[in-house]
C-alpha cells in the first residue's frame, strides 16, 4: 500500500472517531488544512516533472476525493444524530391522556355565607365586613365584658405580639360581635346590618375548629323588639332551611353585651332532626353600654343582636357530624355538595 492509500485509510478512521462537529474540523485540518498531509503532497507536485505531475496530481486528486467524501459522510451522520437527540428530547407522547380542566367548586361553609347574605339582604340588612385581627377593647371592651372576663384568658383567644397604634393588645377576633361596634360608629340609626366572617378560638375538637365563621347580625332604631328579632330569625331560618315547618324558641342566656339575653332553638316538624331543638345562635337586646359605647344614646336607641355560627348551620343543612371534616381539604366530603 502507498503511502497516500495509508493518508486516505487513517483520515476515514480519525472521521469516524469524531464524536461531534468541531472534532470532525479538527480531524479535517490534518489532511486538508494548509499544513496538512494532502496539502503537503500538493505542494511537492511543483518538484516533479511535467508527465510525472499530471499523473502524481491525478493520483492525489483521487485521494482527496476520497477524504471530502468520508469528510461528508461524517458530517451528515453527526447532524443527523444530532437532530434524532433534539427529536428524542422534545418528544411529546400523543397517546398520553390530555391533562383537562376540572371544574372548581365552592366550599360548603361559604356557600353558607352566600345564602345567609342573600337572605338578609332580601328583607334590607346591609352586610358588612371588618378586621381578623382586632384590639382588644372592639372586641372585648366595647361590648361590656369585664376585664376578668374568661373568654379573654390566653386558653381561649389567640393573642398576637404586639399592640395596635393606640397601645391596645391585639388578638384574632374570638367572635363577630365586634362589628356591631365598628359598624354603628361609622353608620346612623336605623342600623340594619349582618356581618359574616372568620373567627379564632382556642379550641378544637369534633364541633370547634381553632378557625371558624360567624355571622353577626344587629338591628337598631328607636323601637326595635324582641319581637322583630323573633320574627327576622324565624324568617331566616324558614328560608335558610328551605322549609316553613320549623319553629323557634328562646331560651334565657347570658352574653355580657346583651340585657336580656337568649340562646336561639330551633326545631323540625319533620325529616332527619324532626322534633329536636337545636341551638343555632345567641343573641338579645343590645346592652346600653354597649348601645353608648356605639356612640349613641341608651335612653333614644334599642335594638337587638344575634351571633350564629355558620358550621352549626351547615352541619344541620346537610347533616354532617364532625366539623373537622370542613377543614380537612378531602375531595371525597367536598364534591358531595356541588
Ligand atoms: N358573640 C357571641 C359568641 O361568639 C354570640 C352572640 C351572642 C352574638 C349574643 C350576639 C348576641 O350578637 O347578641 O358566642
Amino acid at each position: 500500500m502507498n503511502s497516500l492509500d495509508q493518508i486516505v485509510i487513517q483520515a476515514q478512521a480519525d472521521f469516524a472517531e469524531a464524536e461531534d462537529a468541531a472534532a470532525l474540523e479538527n480531524a479535517k485540518a490534518k489532511y486538508l488544512g494548509k499544513t496538512g498531509q494532502i496539502t503537503e503532497q500538493m505542494k511537492g507536485l511543483g518538484k516533479l516533472a511535467p508527465e510525472d505531475r499530471k499523473v502524481q496530481g491525478a493520483i492525489i486528486n483521487v485521494a482527496k476525493e476520497k477524504i471530502e467524501a468520508a469528510l461528508n459522510a461524517r458530517r451528515e451522520a453527526l447532524a443527523d444524530a444530532q437532530m434524532q437527540a433534539r427529536l428524542n428530547a422534545e418528544a411529546i407522547d400523543v397517546t398520553l391522556p390530555g391533562r383537562g380542566r376540572s371544574k372548581g367548586g365552592i366550599h360548603p361553609v361559604m356557600r353558607t355565607w352566600e345564602r345567609i347574605e342573600a337572605i338578609f339582604r332580601s328583607v334590607g340588612f346591609d352586610v358588612a365586613d371588618g378586621p381578623e385581627i382586632e384590639n382588644d377593647w372592639t372586641n372585648f371592651t366595647a361590648l361590656n365584658s369585664p376585664e376578668n372576663h374568661p373568654a379573654r384568658s390566653m386558653q381561649d383567644t389567640f393573642y398576637i405580639e404586639g399592640n395596635d397604634t393606640q397601645g391596645k393588645p391585639l388578638l384574632l377576633r374570638t367572635h363577630t360581635s365586634p362589628m356591631q361596634v365598628r359598624y354603628a360608629r361609622m353608620h346612623k340609626p336605623p342600623i340594619k346590618v349582618i356581618a359574616p366572617g372568620r373567627t379564632y378560638r382556642v379550641d378544637s375538637d369534633a364541633t370547634h375548629s381553632p378557625m371558624f365563621h360567624q355571622v353577626e347580625g344587629l338591628w337598631i332604631d328607636e323601637n326595635i323588639s324582641f319581637a322583630d328579632l323573633k320574627g327576622v330569625y324565624l324568617n331566616f331560618v324558614q328560608a335558610f332551611f328551605e322549609t316553613d315547618d320549623l319553629q323557634v324558641r328562646f331560651r334565657p342566656s347570658y352574653f355580657p353585651f346583651t340585657e336580656p339575653s337568649a340562646e336561639i332553638d330551633i326545631v323540625f316538624g319533620s325529616g332527619p332532626l324532626k322534633g329536636r331543638w337545636l341551638e343555632v345562635s345567641g343573641a338579645g337586646q343590645v346592652h346600653p353600654t354597649v348601645v353608648r359605647n356605639f356612640g349613641l344614646d341608651p335612653e333614644k336607641y334599642i335594638g337587638f343582636a344575634f351571633g350564629s355560627g355558620l358550621e352549626r348551620l351547615t352541619m344541620l343543612r346537610y347533616g354532617i357530624n364532625d366539623l373537622r371534616l370542613f377543614y380537612e381539604g378531602d375531595l371525597r366530603f367536598l364534591k358531595q355538595f356541588n
